[in-house]
């Protein structure tokens, strides 16, 4: 059993100026604001300019989180970057991250999990610290999304955005943690699922990076139980009960999966941080973005404790329950 903690030491996140507004949306495809806010919650969405990459984002969500975190960027030695949507095919999203920061020092890698590409992350990383391999990590959400949505298809491209989010953890001895740290996660994948949600182009099979397809009323029917599934097995893990939490922080989807599993656990609407109605889905981003906004507006303190989930293509989901 390893005697270390990953600690939450600050968080970051960063938004696109540009800002789609379901109005503005009305006249590019078929749909309305009032069909918009009612099946998903969503209000608005961020799209990178031109020229603007997810390494941008990113860095722009990693120096926030650095600078709320009071470390300087050269401490960093560990640098996991969640996104399917990667500047490049190779190399990483992540390394790109790392020379922007000036770091010169440890290891940086992109992970694949779509929309649970943070949970994922926060996982990895804190087996890695736990493991020895890194003293202090970045683990970052960061999305591009507008670059591959088929902005024709009405059932899709009123749905997500751009953005990015960022928290750095730091290794503590156990008995300096104060009780703080990653306590438990459950992470669950299952290829079955993978025509549900999907990219149709990549480098190995289209050459291109190709658009987006989902059948979201399917997402939508398994999402709420497979969730609820890893929610319960990350509260177990710590030994702690639904009652237990402070804060509930998943993957900004869709306003009425996040309220239909929070109605599974009998969580209130005021313990639910819900940020989805200002950028949409932005993937591996929406966590991280949604736990800076909690923090920054004083929501989140330090000894709270906190579970974010997220369910996304593959299928990929998981939970992790964090004592802030
Ligand atoms: O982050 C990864 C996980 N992804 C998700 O969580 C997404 C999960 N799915 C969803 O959020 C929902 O299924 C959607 C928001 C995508 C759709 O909501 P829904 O309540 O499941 O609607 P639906 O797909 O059953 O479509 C209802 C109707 C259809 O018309 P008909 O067949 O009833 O005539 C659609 O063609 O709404 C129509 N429709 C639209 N109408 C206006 C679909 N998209 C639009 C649109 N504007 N943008």
């Amino acid at each position: 059993m390893s005697s270390v903690r990953s600690v939450v030491r600050g968080t970051g996140s960063y938004l696109p100026a540009r800002v789609l507004t379901n109005a503005a949306m009305e006249s590019m495809v078929a749909t309305s604001d009032a069909w918009i806010r009612q099946r998903t919650g969503i209000g608005a969405r961020h799209i990178a300019a031109e020229g603007e990459y997810t390494s941008d984002l990113a860095t722009a969500a990693a120096k926030a989180a650095l600078e709320s975190a009071g470390i300087d960027a050269s401490e960093i030695d560990l640098i996991v970057l969640a996104t399917a949507t990667p500047d490049l095919t190779f190399p990483a999203t992540a390394v790109t991250v790392q020379e922007r920061l000036g770091i010169e020092q440890g290891f940086a890698f992109d992970l694949q999990a779509v929309c649970s590409g943070f949970v994922y992350a926060l996982t990895n990383a804190d087996a890695l610290l736990k493991a020895g391999q890194a003293k202090k990590a970045l683990v970052i959400g960061a999305e591009t999304f507008s670059r591959i949505l088929d902005w024709s298809d009405r059932t899709t491209c009123v749905l997500f955005g751009d953005g990015a989010g960022a928290v750095v953890l730091e290794a503590v001895e156990e008995s300096e943690a104060g009780g703080r740290g990653l306590l438990s996660c459950d992470l669950r994948a299952d290829g079955r699922f993978r025509d549900k949600l999907y990219v149709d182009g990549g480098p190995s099979t289209t050459q291109t990076a190709g658009h987006l397809r989902m059948e979201g009323r399917e997402v939508f029917k398994q999402a709420v139980g497979l969730v609820h599934g890893v929610v319960e097995r990350t509260l177990q893990k710590a030994g702690v009960t639904a009652d237990d939490l402070d804060w509930f922080v998943p993957h900004q989807a869709n306003r009425r999966i996040i309220d239909a599993t929070a109605r599974k656990f009998d969580w209130p609407e005021e313990k639910i941080v819900v940020t989805v109605e200002g950028h949409g889905n932005t993937s591996a981003a929406s966590i991280p973005l949604a736990l800076d906004v909690a923090v920054r507006d004083g929501r989140i303190k330090q000894g709270d404790l906190v579970l974010v989930e997220a369910l996304g293509g593959g299928f990929t989901w998981g939970a992790a329950l964090v004592r802030w």
